[in-house]
């Protein structure tokens, strides 16, 4: 488990509310209610929770609202602990430390951008459907949910505008991606976020569209397939001229955090967008599902990248 970040940031949580079923939202200020650091739509902050379990978790409020982070938690009674941990262990008035925001959703520019949720995966989109909607941006906000949306309060200026539509499961049929996807213009920016299956779906059905616009969200990491190709490698820190040896069967975060170097680190499969290092020479393996292919060629992920070569150099 990773430590608390050598930049983390002391919030206290000013309030807890209902967010619907098994749902609280957490608003997070600073202590003296300065405002906190910036964040763009969809970008996400790492939470160091009691117990010390390190979750990541979307930014719901408008980015423009800049003295507060809004959190929403559903509790997962078969998760990995992180939801029943903040659910029970995290009360009004406490301090929290959280990461930097990090990442977000590339709409900038978008002439219109189409959202899949599936439940609760609506989270990384209601601060983007709320920085959309203040600066006149084209989108529709599909969600798939049974019965009553979460979060329904957050979603409500956004359905009485007509930008949100929901699709309860319990009074029509389940919609299929195609038919969603097939609404949305040509030119349109796809982002999707939900169950794993919901995700698959997704992926197939926007198999035609530039990669560029199209955007998986991911909560849980997929397993990493055993790569047949991985080999030890040196890592090289450019800084200090340090070398590291990269076990085979090691991830390179691993390795990094055994030799004391205080890597940000969350997920651990290469979705969160934690461990994200510069490389400047070398061959690194990408195995992320986080960065864009221009990301890549400047930075790695830790937790997953490997090396084509037996010496990789990185900016540490
Ligand atoms: S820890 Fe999440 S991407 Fe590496």
């Amino acid at each position: 488990m990773a430590g608390l970040p050598v930049r983390g940031i002391k919030t206290v949580v000013e309030a807890i509310e209902d967010g619907g079923p098994g749902i609280k939202v957490y608003t997070l200020c600073d202590p003296d209610r300065w405002e906190l650091p910036p964040f763009k739509p969809g970008a996400h902050i790492d939470i160091y929770l009691p117990g010390g379990l390190v979750r990541t978790y979307s930014l719901c409020n408008d980015p423009a609202d800049d003295k507060r982070y809004v959190v929403a938690v559903k509790r997962e009674a078969d998760g990995r602990g992180g939801s029943i941990a903040f659910h029970d262990g995290v009360k009004a008035g406490d301090t929290l430390v959280v990461s930097l925001p990090r990442g977000g959703l590339r709409i900038d520019g978008a002439h219109h951008v189409t959202f899949v949720a599936g439940g609760i995966g609506v989270t990384p989109f209601l601060s983007a459907a709320d920085y959309l909607a203040r600066r006149g941006g084209d989108f529709t906000l599909h969600i798939i949910a049974r019965g009553e949306p979460p979060l329904a309060a957050m979603l409500a200026p956004h359905r009485a505008s007509g930008h949100a539509i929901i699709h309860d499961t319990r009074v029509s049929a389940r919609p299929t991606l195609d038919a969603l996807i097939d609404t949305a213009p040509q030119s349109a920016m796809l982002a999707c976020c939900g169950p794993l299956d919901m995700l698959d779906a997704f992926e197939r059905a926007t198999q035609g569209w530039p990669a560029e616009r199209v955007h998986v969200e991911r909560f849980v990491a997929p397993a990493l397939p055993i790569d047949p190709e991985a080999r030890p490698f040196q890592l090289v820190l450019a800084r200090s001229q340090r070398e590291i040896e990269v076990r085979l069967g090691q991830s390179m975060l691993d390795a990094l955090l055994k030799a004391g170097i205080d890597i940000p680190a969350s997920c651990c499969g290469g979705i969160c967008g934690a461990c994200r290092i510069d490389w400047l020479e070398g061959t690194p393996v990408h195995r992320d599902r986080v960065l864009s292919p221009a990301e890549r060629a400047r930075s790695l992920m830790a937790c997953v990248a490997g090396s084509a070569e037996e010496r990789l150099v990185v900016d540490l």
